[in-house]
């Protein structure tokens, strides 16, 4: 897959390139970045243990809740871009401070992360913007909340306001686990970010994954992908962060995607601009695809988590030059990601218990891994003194895999899995299943 990204060398000093995250997303964003020749060195605060696999990356262990510091060492490094991964510093401002500072920074402010760090206010946003979402309540205490589900003749979706790691959305299946999920909420157990509760109608479909690469004013989409949230196999039991993926999904037909970009990631943008906000970043449009359309879900300000490790094999060397034009305000408009001769798949290892209790500190053994078209992203690994890897997450490793069909992939993924080895190694057989005509791993 190739990018065409118009005169890429003159737009261009990006020796250093500095990724701010530990996950596996930052390892796919940091391994995608790389393959540019003209890119020097890719430092990762903090990175993970598996960072320093990846040609020319660099962890350095710098604090960045302090600012002078940190200042003082992207200026020593000569960072020329700054790619800021997680929701967190986002949403505390992180990537304003380094603008003022004069760094070129691939994120948005503080106001474009609201999309992700209230609920209540992107439901608002996308209210005032006429964009397809379900009906939404926004209620600040528990008497409220009980008035609403106790009125509604179906049971509603409960949402923490803020920032809960994954942990504050409950689907409940009766009135009574709605209260419950609400009482929880208003008694604390989020803290400032449930202040808030957002109830809403519960919508149904598939759901998939649109990333929008923007400059402020334009955008370019990423392949879309698909997310597989549910712990275990034909998509039951708990939600986690993500078990797997693949890259591009076909549900998302070319019709559907234009109904997408008219109806939904254009008004976004132009509300956006309306608000005054100018988002340098990607936008993350979770996504359902309902009986009578695509509604949003969520948005998020970052990259997917393991989207990204999925598309970013997909990525060509000028991948790095897009997200310099988005943080210049420099998309011309004309790039094109052109339509991929290969297809992705990615399979995540978790620990045991994930994602609830589990424990840590199992050594990772690796086998003989397929040199082609196959990665390996750690998510939640460190080293111990004997330089030994060791399970440090409740997601330890992505497996990504690259071929002409999902056939293909996941027999190479899965293949590939059977080389990695730690205690309480857990992974869903069926990622893909969507897309794959034989799910028969022979696992
Ligand atoms: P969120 O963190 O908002 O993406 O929610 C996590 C997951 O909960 C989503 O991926 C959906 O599977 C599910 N979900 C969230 N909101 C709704 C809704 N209104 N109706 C049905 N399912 C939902
Ligand atoms: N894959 C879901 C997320 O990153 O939120």
């Amino acid at each position: 897959m190739s990018i065409n990204a118009k005169s890429p060398k003159s737009s261009s000093k990006l020796k250093n390139i500095l990724i701010i995250g530990n996950g596996g997303r930052e390892n796919s964003l940091a391994w995608a970045i790389q393959k540019n020749e003209i890119v020097k060195k890719v430092y990762l605060v903090p990175g993970n243990a598996g960072s320093e696999r990846i040609k020319k990356c660099e962890r350095i262990k710098i604090d960045i809740n302090n600012k002078i510091k940190l200042v003082e060492k992207l200026n020593f490094l000569k960072i020329d871009l700054i790619v800021i991964g997680p929701e967190t510093p986002l949403a505390e401002g992180l990537a304003d401070l380094l603008r003022k500072k004069d760094f070129r920074v691939f994120g948005p402010g503080k106001d474009g992360a609201k999309l992700e760090y209230s609920k209540s206010w992107a439901k608002e946003f996308m209210h005032d913007a006429n964009i397809p979402t379900s009906k939404f309540w926004k209620v600040n205490s528990l008497e409220e909340a009980k008035k609403i589900i106790h009125l509604s003749p179906f049971p509603l979706v409960v949402k923490v306001d803020g920032l809960a790691s994954g942990k504050g959305v409950f689907i409940p299946d009766s009135k009574e686990e709605c209260f419950k999920a609400a009482e929880s909420i208003f008694n604390g157990k989020f803290g400032d970010s449930g202040n808030v509760v957002v109830l809403e109608e519960k919508i149904q479909g598939p759901e998939v994954s649109v990333f929008a690469l923007c400059d402020g004013e334009r955008y370019i989409l990423l392949p879309t992908a698909q997310d597989h949230k549910r712990l275990n196999e034909k998509d039951k039991g708990p939600n986690t962060g993500g078990m797997g993926a693949y890259s591009p999904t076909p549900l998302l037909t070319k019709k559907h995607l234009n109904r997408v970009i008219r109806e939904i990631i254009e008004p976004t943008i132009n509300e956006l601009n309306k608000r005054n906000i100018d988002y340098k970043g990607v936008i993350y449009f979770g996504l359902m695809i309902t009986k009578s359309g695509p509604k949003v879900i969520e948005y998020n300000c970052r990259f997917g988590d393991p989207e990204c490790q999925t598309i970013m094999p997909l990525m060509d060397q000028n991948f790095v030059f897009l997200l310099e034009k988005c943080s210049m305000g420099r998309l011309t408009g004309d790039e094109k990601i052109k339509t991929p001769d290969k297809v992705s798949g990615c399979v995540i290892a978790t620990s045991k218990g994930y994602p609830k209790e589990y424990k840590t500190g199992f050594q990772i053994k690796i086998g003989k891994i397929d040199p082609n078209d196959c990665q390996i992203f750690d998510s939640g690994t460190a080293l111990n003194e004997n330089g030994e890897l060791l399970t440090d997450g409740g997601r330890v490793l992505s497996i990504v895999c690259q071929d002409k069909d999902f056939d293909m992939v996941f027999k190479k993924a899965y293949r590939n899995l059977k080389e990695i080895n730690f205690e309480g190694i857990f992974f869903r057989s069926d990622i893909g299943h969507q897309v794959r005509k034989n799910i028969n791993t022979g696992i």
